[in-house]
């Protein structure tokens, strides 16, 4: 499973980074708006620090206007993969750049056909959103489980981000489940790797190791 992390913060990636645990990065304007830094500038260094996929998004809702940013930001750097919102817009966007061999992460999914769309369209990476579907009441879990079916069953090459990951019960869900990737936000990772008895296991050990010295 790949570990994407889902934030422009250049120093929380170089920290994650280092610890071989970033396999790409998606941002959203949301995410970039808080850096509050040029989106040119800091895609550019992101792409210049993780060797994989760094999703950047269009703020155009019509196709045109998608496709003409994608073609410029795609021009950013050799990994940059271009984001693009699932609407009709997007569909047709989608299927343009898909053709002019221009990656693209289809956002904002929150049922099964529309990743089913997406794919089909062309995407090369799909993005449901759990945590937004959890906050309304539904089972974000079955939409990723259904569209990893579909993605083997019909021999797509698109893979699922599991997306809007909120907290340690998700990433260790959708790994079950069969999500190609999940993006997780930069502050969601020390609770990957932490647990109060590990502390404390340290803590008793080293103890016990100055009592036997003494
Ligand atoms: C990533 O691609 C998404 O934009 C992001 O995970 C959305 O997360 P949120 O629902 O916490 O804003």
């Amino acid at each position: 499973m790949k570990f994407f992390l889902d934030t422009a913060n250049v120093e929380e990636i170089k920290r994650i980074n280092a610890l071989g645990l970033v396999d790409g990065v998606t941002t959203n304007p949301t995410i970039i708006a808080k850096e509050g830094r040029d989106f040119e500038e800091v895609i550019k260094e992101i792409c210049s620090i993780v060797s994989g996929p760094v999703s950047a998004e269009v703020i155009g809702l019509t196709s045109e206007e998608m496709v003409a940013e994608a073609r410029v930001i795609s021009k950013w750097a050799d990994n940059v993969v271009v984001k693009i919102p699932m609407t009709e817009e997007g569909l047709k966007a989608v299927h343009i750049l898909s053709q002019e061999g221009i990656k693209t992460n289809v956002t904002l999914i929150f049922t099964v056909a529309q990743g089913l769309l997406a794919a089909k369209a062309g995407a090369t990476y799909i993005s449901p959103f759990l945590g937004r579907l959890e906050d309304m009441g539904t089972d974000g879990y079955r939409v990723i489980e259904e569209l990893r079916d579909i993605m083997d069953t019909f021999g797509f090459d698109t893979e699922i981000i599991a997306a809007s990951i909120r907290n340690l019960e998700h990433v260790e869900v959708v790994a079950h489940l069969g999500s190609h990737i999940a993006t997780i936000p930069g502050s969601l990772f020390p609770k990957l790797w932490s647990h109060p008895l590990t502390d404390k296991g340290i803590e008793m050990f080293l103890k016990d190791w100055e009592q036997f010295k003494k």
